[in-house]
């Protein structure tokens, strides 16, 4: 019996592992993937880029560029909707990551020249931490057989040849 002991133990923590990862596992972005943050061709490029995405507290945005670009990060549309340039917010003049800190929306635009105004630019809403939400998100994904399987894993007696060896 001590080993069935030992058996449902594993068992509980391989689910408290499965729980922990999936609450504070992080996603890397890559702004604009393969096109990096540039002057798109299409000037929805970002916009089309992001709403694709859930982001997250946490999350992060990695801007990589070559040539003039900036990054100005707002928490209000007003300098974004309009593009206004206006040396506001913040500015990075070299590639970098964003650490998302924290919910509602974040706007992002290129200062240089006219880059906003041909596409550089896209907003998110970010949610709040999944932490907070982790309960019946992490066991929303665990699929009913996978679970059933899990039960008889952690639950069934060892085969007979267990014992007598
Ligand atoms: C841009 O923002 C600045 C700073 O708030 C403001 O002085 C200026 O009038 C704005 N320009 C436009 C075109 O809205
Ligand atoms: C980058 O563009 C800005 C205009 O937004 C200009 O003032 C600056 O001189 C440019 N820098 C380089 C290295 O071209």
């Amino acid at each position: 019996m001590a080993r069935n002991v030992c058996l449902n133990m594993i068992g509980c923590c391989m689910v408290a592992m499965i729980f922990i990862i999936g609450a504070t596992e992080a996603t890397d972005y890559t702004v604009g993937d393969s096109l990096g943050w540039n002057v798109p061709n299409n000037k929805s490029f970002y916009t089309d880029w992001a709403s694709t995405k859930e982001f997250f507290v946490n999350d992060t945005l990695l801007f990589n560029w070559t040539g003039n670009h900036t990054v100005r990060i707002d928490s209000e549309a007003t300098y974004y909707d309009n593009c206004n340039t206006s040396e506001i917010g913040i500015q990075f003049r070299s590639s970098f990551r964003y650490t998302i800190v924290g919910a509602g929306h974040h706007y992002f635009v290129c200062t240089v020249g006219n880059h906003c105004e041909r596409g550089q630019k896209f907003s998110i809403n970010v949610e709040s931490p999944p932490a907070s939400a982790a309960p019946t998100l992490s066991f929303g994904f665990l699929s009913a057989p996978f679970l059933s399987t899990f039960a008889l894993y952690i639950f069934s007696p060892p085969p007979l040849n267990y014992f007598l060896m």
